[in-house]
């Protein structure tokens, strides 16, 4: 492998005009920088390295021009070196490490480079085997092809940054709000959803030939961590979980995945579903606005290239309050509306993609909550509201742009005794005994929701598909890596 020698640039008069100056050859260890770091400037006049993949390679007769990117941020650095420091293993996609002199850039494209005195090949990378090019703006369905090497590309690295400062301010939004955070459970043995959309757990191999009751129960990998949340909601008024979840749904639409994230949160001591959809409001506008200050350029680049004209939802998401519908007037919304849906929109009907779009729209196209849907489409959990002759359980779902379901949540159904009855009749009372046992010490009102992390992604950068905000998508008939 090529090793450049360490050399100092003597006064030499480059093309683009300029006189570096002389200076001896400093011994001292240079300050390892990440890009971001030296992209900030604070360190112009020092001896630095920096370590990271060619995104660009320019050779002119004098010089030679690189882009470092080490992941820290969108920007790469600019690299410019005497062409004796040229190589053939300097290509697009080739790991460098790169030691010289931090300088302001005369360049107006980027505040500072690095002069370099000596360029170290770590890795190659042969560039026509590489199926990303140097030119060409790939598209996201292009990339995906290719999930171990994604992450190289501008537009997949933007998203994985965005992706942990969204993780970021969404447990920031939790701590700042006196949430407590509980690992709930990935092996369970609850269908909390009861819509036996369940990955079966089994120990495997020679040894546990013909055992299959390691745990001497069915489990299963979570659907959702709520059961959890409510037994932890017995003792803390306020908790929350934030991790992997699991739904064997044999789909392949662009919102559906089969292992995604889950924010959940538990609040006790709750006298309405306002005393919920304040919480995912607070939340959405928190963590959004979060993203767009601490990820400007990567959002940015989602905006203006992915999904133009998005910035402007997204702004008009942040500022404008969310409004709220029961499910009886979005049913009357869309039964007066002209349009013709592929499915059935009659009291009762589960909203479907189709209509929760339209009702986004019929709402300025803003985030709307939609309430009060039929009890016999919710869970054994959600509370009963004892209405007739529109019999609704307190459940709200927020429907977003682009999108459609964000969140579903509900005050739980805290009565020990509706609660027993709804158990009895769909015969899970046994299984739920020691649910039935939260209400029977201390219940309170309470009341949560869970929110898509990959559709909140998906609705403030305006992608179309959830397999594009994910690092490696998990759906039915593929699981590559
Ligand atoms: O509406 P869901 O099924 O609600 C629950 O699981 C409740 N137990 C949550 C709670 O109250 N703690 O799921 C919540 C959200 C949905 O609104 C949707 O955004 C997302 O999870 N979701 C999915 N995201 C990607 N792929 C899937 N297959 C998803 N299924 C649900």
């Amino acid at each position: 492998m090529f090793q450049a020698a360490a050399k100092t640039l003597s006064a030499t008069s480059l093309s683009r005009g300029i006189l570096f100056s002389t200076r001896l050859y400093c011994k001292k260890t240079p300050t390892k920088l990440r890009v971001s770091e030296a992209l900030s400037g604070t360190d112009v006049g020092a001896n630095i390295q920096v370590q990271g993949w060619v995104r660009s390679v320019r050779s002119q007769r004098v010089n030679l021009f690189l882009h470092v990117n080490d992941g820290s941020s969108l920007q790469s650095l600019q690299i410019v070196a005497c062409s004796e420091l040229n190589n053939p293993l300097l290509t697009f996609g080739s790991a460098v490490e790169v030691t010289g002199i931090l300088k302001k850039s005369p360049n107006q494209k980027q505040s500072v480079e690095l002069e370099a005195e000596r360029i170290h090949v770590v890795g190659e990378s042969n560039p026509v085997d590489f199926p990303f090019k140097i030119k060409d703006r790939h598209s996201l369905e292009y990339i995906r092809q290719f999930p171990h090497l994604r992450c190289r590309t501008n537009a997949f690295s933007s998203l994985l940054r965005i992706r942990s400062e969204a993780t970021t301010a969404i447990h920031s939004y939790f701590k700042e709000n006196g949430f407590v955070q509980i690992h709930t459970p990935i092996i369970t043995s609850n269908d909390c959803e009861g819509a036996g959309e369940l990955f079966q757990v089994e120990p495997f191999g020679p040894e546990h030939d013909g055992d299959e009751n390691f745990f001497s129960v069915p489990t299963f990998l979570t659907v959702s961590g709520q059961l959890h949340l409510e037994v932890m909601s017995g003792a803390f008024s306020r908790v929350y979980t934030f991790g992997p979840t699991f739904r064997a749904e044999n789909s392949q639409s662009r919102r559906h995945l089969a292992e995604f994230y889950m924010v959940e949160a538990e609040v006790s001591f709750t006298h309405s579903l306002e005393d919920l959809t304040l919480v995912i409001e607070d939340m959405f506008r928190s963590a959004t606005e979060h993203v767009l200050a601490h990820c400007a350029e990567d959002v940015a680049l989602f905006h203006k290239h992915v999904t133009p004209g998005h910035r402007d939802t997204v702004d008009a998401m942040v500022k404008k309050r969310f409004p709220v519908i029961s499910y009886s007037e979005a049913i009357d919304i869309l039964n007066r509306s002209s349009q013709k849906f592929v499915f059935p929109s009659d009291w009762g009907c589960d909203l479907q993609t189709e209509h929760e779009k339209y009702l986004v729209k019929h709402c300025g196209n803003i985030p709307v909550f939609v309430t009060d849907y039929p009890y016999d489409l919710k869970p054994f959990y959600a509370r009963d509201n004892q209405d007739h002759p529109k019999h609704t359980a307190a459940a709200v779902d927020l429907l977003v742009p682009g999108v459609g379901e964000l969140c579903g949540g509900s005050l739980r159904e805290e009565r020990l005794d509706l609660l027993r009855a709804r158990l009895e009749e769909v015969g899970l009372e046994d299984t739920y005994s020691w649910y039935l046992d939260l209400r029977r010490f201390g219940s309170v009102p309470h009341g949560g929701f869970g929110l898509g992390f990959e559709r909140f992604l998906q609705c403030i950068l305006g992608v179309d598909n959830i397999k594009d905000v994910i690092p490696f998508p998990r759906f039915s008939h593929s699981c590559l890596l």
